[in-house]
């Protein structure tokens, strides 16, 4: 037997390891190992959300397909009206779903590396063509490029991410509004938004869910893994245009968001001055990780408007010092590759973890990052 061949060419996503596995591979306890390698919350869902999950659930019956109360809370967050917000099993649910809506059998993705892998991954698995507009070393768009390319028929769909993944910067959003005017559909991942700006506002100064309901090419993709801390329950939103809901419809498995991540869901949107306390905790963290890790000799950090820093490092190999820290418990996610040289991307842990995180880098580089 043999899997069908279009799959012989595509790289399967490497997920992050869980903590349990690496506790028994290291020798350390899993509640000491700190995991900064998927930008998840240290502080957790709100208590609502456990509460929810104790006594709003009823697992013997099947989820709500539409998420209709999850939907209204969340028209109530964001302004978006309600019968335009599709609820996934995390946003990576949404990424394939929309790559199934949008891209035929060679059509085009274009594809802005360094980004979230899942994009190049789920056209791949449409037999869609990628297409890369490397982002410039500060890692801002190449808009000129992208212009062009975009305006060119078998481009089909782009993915912006803002604030992007690794590097956590925000694309202006004027860069943003001039590719709606192009006969392209872009789909503006949100994921990070509420660590951005002064997070009082969970990011809505940065969005761009307000021109979803002004254009007809526009889909904002927002998760809760991050800001709300339930990436382990999966949950992602969509807003889409009115035109596509039918035909989200057809593509969507009816029951793709469970009882459980509904519920605790709707929970966290109850308790929203946790999460400013907590989102404001991780901000300020961010401040002082970015200004003591940039103190390092050969290392720069980007400016972050997310809840992870990406490190880049002069001399020292990055594939060593990670290997080096997750020996001491600490995982962190290295990238070596054309648009992202030499760079850690870790995320921003509670106060004594981060002391931890920086006293180990400290450590190996005064070693030559052999420690
Ligand atoms: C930019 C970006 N989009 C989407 C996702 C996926 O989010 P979810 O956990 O909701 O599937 C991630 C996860 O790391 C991400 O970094």
């Amino acid at each position: 037997m043999k899997a069908a061949s279009y799959l012989d060419s595509i790289q399967a996503y490497q997920p992050a390891i869980p903590i349990e596995v690496l506790a028994g591979q290291i020798g350390i306890p899993a509640d000491q190992i700190i995991k900064a390698d998927a930008n998840e919350n240290p502080y957790g869902a709100s208590p609502k959300a456990a509460e929810a999950l104790l006594h709003s659930i009823a697992p013997h019956l099947y989820p709500d397909p539409g998420a209709v109360a999850l939907c209204s809370q969340l028209s109530q967050f964001t302004g978006a009206p309600a019968d335009q917000i599709m609820v996934g099993n995390g946003a990576d649910e949404l990424i394939d779903i929309i790559m199934r809506l949008f891209l035929d059998p060679g059509d085009t993705l274009i594809d802005l590396p360094p980004t979230f892998a899942m994009y190049k991954l789920h056209a791949e698995l449409t037999r869609a063509a990628v297409l890369e507009i490397p982002r410039r070393p500060d890692f801002s768009i190449d808009l000129p490029a992208l212009l062009a390319a975009a305006s060119r028929p078998e481009c089909k769909l782009v993915f912006l991410t803002t604030p992007n993944n690794p590097d956590g910067t925000l694309i202006p959003k004027e860069q943003i509004k001039l590719l709606l005017d192009l006969p392209i559909m872009l789909v503006v991942d949100e994921a990070y938004i509420e660590f951005s700006g002064s997070q009082a506002d969970f990011g809505a100064s940065q969005s761009c869910i307000p021109w979803v309901t002004q254009v007809d090419n526009l889909i904002v993709l927002r998760t809760f893994s991050k800001w709300a801390g339930l990436a382990g329950l999966r949950v992602g939103y969509g807003v889409f245009p009115a035109w596509l809901m039918p035909i989200l419809w057809k593509v969507k498995q009816p029951y793709n968001v469970n009882c459980a991540a509904q519920a605790a869901a709707a929970a966290c949107l109850t308790d929203l001055p946790y999460y400013k306390t907590v989102l404001q905790q991780i901000s300020s963290e961010r401040e002082r990780m970015a200004a003591a890790i940039a103190a390092l000799p050969g290392v720069a950090v980007v400016p972050s408007q997310t809840n992870f820093l990406l490190c880049q490092f002069k001399q020292a190999s990055v594939k060593i010092i990670a290997a080096a820290l997750r020996q001491k418990g600490i995982l962190v996610r290295a990238y070596d590759e054309p648009n992202c040289p030499q760079s850690l991307r870790i995320s921003i842990m509670k106060p004594w973890q981060n002391d931890l995180i920086l006293k180990a880098l400290e450590d190996n580089l005064s070693t030559g990052g052999n420690v």
